[in-house]
């Protein structure tokens, strides 16, 4: 129904959830009918900023108690399945989590069956997407200006589970989501398999997308220094190349582009939560409005988690990995098994403090 207002249950009252939190009570068209954290001092802080809704520390409770509209959780990579469940039981028309979809593909097997089983529409936060810079690139992949497009590539000095998800995401998009059919990859250094993000410390790989398209990619403490990007976590490059021009964006550095048709063009733009979440959150509006699918959809993110565990499994042992998967595996185990106990080499002295070194 057209201008009803969507109950929302927000799980996690970390920085994502408040981000997601705060941008559903800017939104006439939401109502932040519950909110859950183990941490019952973020829980009231949050309260009282989101129209005073019902509070938890127990998700699913929460859930079967309020019977929300948007399912919406925002905890650690750690935590997926149980809220799927809890999503799936309590009969919510939208979940919205965060990205990496899952850590193996043991678990993201098990969440794909869950979602679609209950046809639940499913949002994965890749926002990066809503950027005017990110904007820009796809604007111009899209209008031809590139002609045949053969490339594209991501490359991010943060770790795999933080950054890597989102380099495939934005990559794929700007080759027009083409289906991937194997990836190859190595990977190096043990120290962040302790993180809360838990990886090697660097991968890098590639991938074969259908029409010939190459995908290169890199995440971690050998990736390029983007040394034009002051603020690390934007040290992000990603870009695409065809048969008559390139065209890149950095997170945090604007976007550049140099086509046969227009010549060299150029533009500002750094990641911006403030600026991507209200886009990204009314676009759940018109998905449950029946408007329109959202673009940051589980379908395309789960696209991108399949090669980022074909490249983790290439990675712990070797060879292509045939795309899509058919089979589940933990990828995590199979890297912790793998990786030699070697510093990582850096690829620049920027990279030495985030890694311990
Ligand atoms: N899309 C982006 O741009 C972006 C940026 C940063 C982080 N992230 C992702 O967002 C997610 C959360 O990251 P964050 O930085 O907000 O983390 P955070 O640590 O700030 O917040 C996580 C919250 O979840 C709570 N929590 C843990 N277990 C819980 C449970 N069982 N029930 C309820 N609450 C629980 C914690 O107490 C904490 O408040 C991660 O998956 C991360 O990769 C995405």
């Amino acid at each position: 129904m057209r201008n009803q207002k969507y109950r929302v249950l927000v799980v996690g009252m970390g920085k994502r959830g408040m981000h997601h939190a705060t941008t559903f009570h800017a939104n006439p068209r939401f109502e932040v009918a519950g909110i859950c954290d183990i941490d019952a001092a973020r829980l009231e802080a949050a309260k009282g900023k989101l129209g005073n809704p019902q509070t938890s520390s127990d998700a699913a409770r929460l859930a079967a108690a309020i019977k929300p509209d948007v399912f919406c959780f925002c905890t650690l990579p750690n935590l997926r399945v149980p809220m799927i469940e809890a999503a799936v039981i309590s009969g919510a028309k939208l979940v919205a989590f965060e990205k990496p979809v899952a850590l193996t593909s043991n678990e993201a097997f098990t969440m794909k069956r869950l979602l679609e089983g209950a046809g639940v529409k499913t949002v994965v936060s890749h926002q990066h997407r809503y950027g005017a810079h990110y904007q820009k690139i796809k604007q111009i992949a899209a209008g031809g200006a590139l002609g045949r497009i053969h490339t594209v590539y991501g490359t991010a000095t943060g770790w795999m589970t933080h950054m890597l998800s989102h380099m495939i995401d934005y990559a794929r998009w700007y080759a027009g989501e083409p289906e991937a059919q194997w990836a190859m990859a190595q990977a190096a250094g043990r120290s962040k398999f302790a993180d809360n993000h838990p990886s090697p410390d660097y991968i890098e790989g590639v991938v074969q997308f259908v029409g010939g398209i190459r995908g290169y990619f890199e995440a971690g403490a050998g990736a390029p220094d983007q040394p034009e990007v002051a603020k690390w976590w934007g040290k992000n490059r990603v870009g695409v190349q065809g048969t008559e021009g390139f065209a890149e964006v950095l997170t945090n550095g604007g976007w550049r582009a140099v086509s046969r048709r227009d010549g060299y063009q150029s533009g500002e733009g750094v990641m911006n939560y403030e600026a991507d979440m209200p886009p990204y959150i009314q676009d759940m509006a018109d998905w449950l409005d029946g408007k329109s699918v959202h673009p940051c959809n589980f379908a395309a993110a789960y696209k991108g988690f399949e090669i980022m565990a074909a490249l983790q499994r290439s990675a712990a042992n070797g060879g292509q990995v045939a795309l899509p998967l058919t089979t589940p595996e933990d990828e995590q185990a199979l890297l912790k098994a793998a990786i030699a106990d070697r510093t990582v080499l850096v690829s620049d002295e920027v990279n030495k403090k985030e890694y311990g070194l």
